[in-house]
């Protein structure tokens, strides 16, 4: 049983919470601006907003990217996109937990915010740690003396026992924030999901998609699995269809051969509840062809499922009481062969089902068919949304369930600056 605080236990009025929320955003790796603010927009309009409308001084803590890739930067533009959601006062500070940092922290207003610098420009960060571990470092010795309440609303980052996630639940009273409440709530619904059940997996990550398709079968989460990108091709050569040398190597060059033996134990366990493309498109020359998959093996490459595949597949969605979707089902970026990922995209969407999208490319694919206020649920989570899909524990869930549990809130007791 999953239990947490929220932001409804705990009252925010001239308090100083600190909260951890997920800025990562993508990032032209030329310009260094953000392009996509979706996450910036969620953190916003739920969770910040209601603190300066409860009055709250909100420290906020974020990664952006990780340190030496394209997209690592300083959040100072995210503190500008705040500002504008908001229309709020939004102070950004080059510190983490030093002088400049605290004493701006001590300087916060009722109802004001502040950001404090990419939590990953700190080496410790990322150090792999318990709760307790992490609180002894220097960002939550330095931070939480000058809080009363910490507020992770970061469920994209769950995944991560990272300082900023999990030490702060050892020392302060901490609660989810609205994100995390609502991205919680959804996958509790998913645990005991209405029947029929239906995932849609696709995408490049077949190795996370197979680990997916393991937990949801053999747990009987899942009526139907069906399959598009990589892992489709993956379970095709399981099954001993003859792709051809390119998609064959491709596979090799990628490593998943491998998991071939496993895929075959999970065919043989659920022949009936795993749907495989029964025809698909190739790229000839640029062109799209659809051939039915007694005509492979080609020396084309697959680049989506074809039209027969699209009916089956809009066929059992139909029937479907709650649908999870999780990567595109082909190579959605191109408008020849983004046929599959979309029909079957705007079939969940026109569903009025329970259903939850969200891993990978798959928002990005929403987004570029304009789904993105259809779909009912869309998670703002990659990584950690597919380990949650996969059964695992999140250790940012697990500190905030024990922290919950075992410290009451009482300001009273907290030595504090104010
Ligand atoms: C994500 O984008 O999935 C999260 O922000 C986590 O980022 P990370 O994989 O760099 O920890």
């Amino acid at each position: 049983m999953v239990y947490f605080k929220t932001l409804d236990d705990f009252n925010v009025k001239n308090k100083t919470v600190i909260v951890r929320v997920d800025f990562n955003s993508e990032v032209n790796p030329q310009t260094k601006q953000v392009t996509n603010g979706i996450r910036i927009c969620a953190h916003a309009q739920f969770t910040l907003k209601e603190l300066a409308e409860k009055g709250a001084k909100t420290v906020i803590l974020s990664h952006q990217g990780r340190k030496g890739d394209p997209d690592y930067t300083d959040l100072k533009q995210h503190a500008e996109i705040l500002r504008q959601i908001l229309k709020h006062p939004v102070k950004y500070v080059d510190d983490l937990f030093g002088e400049k940092a605290q004493n701006e922290i001590k300087q916060l207003q009722d109802g004001e915010f502040l950001i404090l610098e990419n939590v990953r420009g700190w080496s410790e960060e990322t150090k792999r740690g318990t709760p307790q571990q992490q609180s002894k470092t220097d960002l939550v010795q330095n931070l939480a003396p000058l809080a009363h309440l910490f507020i992770n609303d970061a469920f994209s980052v769950a995944h991560r026992d990272n300082v900023s996630v999990v030490g702060f639940t050892a020392v302060l009273p901490s609660v989810a924030g609205r994100i995390m409440e609502r991205e919680l709530k959804q996958l509790k619904a998913l645990e005991n999901p209405h029947h029929p059940c239906v995932y849609v997996l696709g995408g490049a990550k077949a190795d996370d998609s197979l680990e997916i398709s393991k937990y949801i079968l053999n747990n009987n989460v899942a009526d139907n699995l069906l399959l598009g990108g990589i892992i489709s091709q993956l379970f095709m050569a399981a099954k001993g269809i003859t792709l051809g040398k390119g998609s064959m190597d491709f596979l090799a060059k990628k490593e998943l051969l491998p998991l071939i033996p496993g895929i075959q134990e999970l065919l043989t366990k659920h022949p009936n509840k795993i749907m495989l493309p029964v025809d698909v498109a190739l790229n000839i020359d640029g062109n799209r062809t659809e051939i039915p998959i007694n005509q492979l093996p080609s020396t084309y490459p697959i680049f989506d499922i074809g039209a027969k595949t699209v009916e089956n597949y809009v066929n059992i969605l139909s029937k479907a009481q709650a649908i999870v979707v999780s990567g595109p089902l082909g190579v959605y970026e191109n408008k020849d062969f983004c046929y599959g990922t979309k029909t079957i995209f705007e079939t969940i969407a026109n569903s009025n089902v329970l259903s939850l999208a969200g891993g990978g490319n798959t928002i990005a694919a929403i987004d570029q068919f304009g789904l993105t206020n259809k779909i009912r649920y869309i998670s703002t989570a990659g990584g950690a949304l597919v380990e949650a899909l996969m059964g695992k524990k999140l250790p940012g869930v697990t500190a905030l369930e024990t922290a919950t549990n075992t410290k009451p809130a009482d300001f009273s007791q907290q030595n504090k600056h104010t």
